[in-house]
This record gives structure tokens, sequence and C-alpha cells, in this order.
């Protein structure tokens, strides 16, 4: 088993990529935590779980608040008894535009994609030093590594993102603590519909999807395994010379 004895937190847990790191790193022979604002969505994660022979530990908090993102990574500690991985998840589309800005909106998307990742790095680092070492790791984007054209606040945001994950990979490598950023390109999850509305309905019709899947090299979307999977090889020691890494999954969209 590739996470035997690990004990791992993944944020935003309950749905699409990070939800399917649950049931792989459980998999995987990991104690997990998983933290969302959506206790409906946990508990039937726990019970799914739970049916295929596999405990996990919900928190269900609310990340957009300090407390929120420092109180739950310490109480994941607490219950698993340490951290060896976080993957630091959560995040928000954001405005669409700079123009006519609702600063409520702005500082959400500010506080989801990039305050979390501050925070929980932030928490983590002490946990992982004890355990003498660990795997962090980030969710940015394409719009990470790419401007976005119908996402400017998201794109500075994953930009941020990457920049945190290439910094912490040096400050925490002393600690044997890897941090590595994973950069998914356009995924089939339900955040996907919050990006697909923009720049004209992308996928209502045959011709504007033929058109976002000529964007990607390998003339498809992703799917949420596919990052899922990511995840659990950086994880791993497998990935164990990889660190400060902003790693595309993105069908080869950020070749060009
Ligand atoms: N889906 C894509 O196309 C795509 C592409 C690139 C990057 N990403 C990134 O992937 C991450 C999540 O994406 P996903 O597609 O798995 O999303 P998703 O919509 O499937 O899941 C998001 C989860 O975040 C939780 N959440 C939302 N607000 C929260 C809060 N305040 N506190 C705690 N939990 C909260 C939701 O309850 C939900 O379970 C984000 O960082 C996103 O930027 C997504």
């Amino acid at each position: 088993m590739r996470l035997k004895n690990k004990l791992a937190v993944i944020t935003a847990a309950a749905s699409g990529m990070g939800r399917l790191g649950v049931v792989f790193f459980a998999r995987e022979g990991a104690t997990v935590a998983a933290i969302d604002i959506n206790a409906e969505a946990l508990a039937e994660l726990a019970v799914e779980m739970k049916a295929k022979g596999s405990e996990i530990i919900t928190i269900v908090a609310d990340l957009s608040t300090e407390d929120g993102m420092r109180g739950s990574i310490n109480e994941a500690a607490d219950k698993l008894g340490g951290i060896d991985i976080l993957w630091a998840h959560a995040g928000i589309p954001g405005p669409a535009s700079v123009e006519n800005l609702d600063m409520t909106e702005y500082q959400q998307a500010m506080t989801l994609n990039v305050t979390t990742a501050v925070l929980g790095a932030g928490e983590v680092a002490q946990h992982m030093r004890k355990r003498g070492g660990g795997s962090l790791i980030f969710t940015s984007s394409i719009s990470g590594l790419v401007g976005s054209m119908f996402s400017p606040i998201y794109s500075a945001c994953k930009f941020a993102v990457v920049g945190l994950g290439k910094s912490l990979a040096l400050s925490f490598a002393a600690d044997g603590i890897r941090v590595n950023v994973i950069c998914p390109g356009l995924t089939e999850t339900p955040m996907m519909e919050g990006f697909v509305g923009r720049g004209g309905e992308i996928l209502n019709s045959a011709e504007n999807k033929n058109k976002l899947l000529a964007s990607v090299p390998l003339g498809r979307l992703g799917q949420p395994e596919e990052i899922a999977l990511t995840a659990l090889w950086l994880a791993s020691d497998e990935a164990s010379f990889v660190t400060g890494v902003a790693l595309p999954v993105d069908g080869g969209y950020t070749c060009r």
C-alpha cells in the first residue's frame, strides 16, 4: 500500500477531486481526515467509506474563516495523532471581472484560494516536523500558470498559490517537508459549472464545446480521478525527490 500508516488531511473533501482523494488515500492505507463545509456530503462520504471498510474522520468547517482553517487542521492533528500529508485543495472561481468588483466576493476568492493555503501550511508545518517530515500539496490551476481571460482574479489567486508552494518548498526542505502544487486543467466536477458559463456559455453549444476541447491537445476534459491520483502520487514516497513542482495535469493545455 502506497500510504501505509500515513496520517492524511484533505480540505474541500466532500466533492469532486478532494472526495476521490479521500477514497484513494484511504485505499492505499492512510488514515484520512476530510474537512469541508458541507456536513451532509461529508456524512455521506463517511458512510460510503465505512461500507468500503475504512473509517474516516470528518470535520465540518468553514475554511473561509481563520478559525475554521486553523481550527480544523489542529482538530485533524488531534484526532489523527499527527499529520504526514495535507492536500490543501479548497478554492472557488470568484468574480469574473475586475470591473464593478464586489469587494466581498473578491475577498472571499482571495481567502478561499490563497489564505486557506497560507494558514494550512502555517498550522501543518509543526505537526509534520514532529513526524520527521511530510508532504504538503496545494491545488492551483492552469490559471496559475497562464492567464485566464474570463477569470482574472481566480488566476491572480492561483499564481499566488504556485508562488507560495515553490517558496515553502525552499523554507521547509530542511525539515523533510515536500511542498508541491497541482495545476489541473478544466476538470469535470461541480465547480466546473462555475467557469463554463463565462465567455458565452462555453459548454452549451456543440460549437463552443468543440472550441474548448480543441484547446486541449488530448482533446477532452479532465476527470476528477486523474487529479486525485496525482495527489496520491505526490503524497506518497514514490515522489520522495519531488518538491517545489507546479505540475500541470491538463491534457497538454499549457504546452502551447
Ligand atoms: N474543476 C475544475 O475545472 C478545476 C480546475 C482547476 C483547479 N480547480 C481547483 O480544484 C479545487 C476544488 O475543485 P473541485 O473541482 O474538486 O470542486 P467541487 O466543486 O467538486 O468541490 C468543492 C468543495 O469545496 C467545498 N467548499 C466550498 N466552500 C467551502 C468553505 N468555505 N469551507 C469548506 N469547504 C468549502 C464544497 O463544499 C465542495 O465540497 C479548487 O481549488 C479549484 O480552484 C478546479
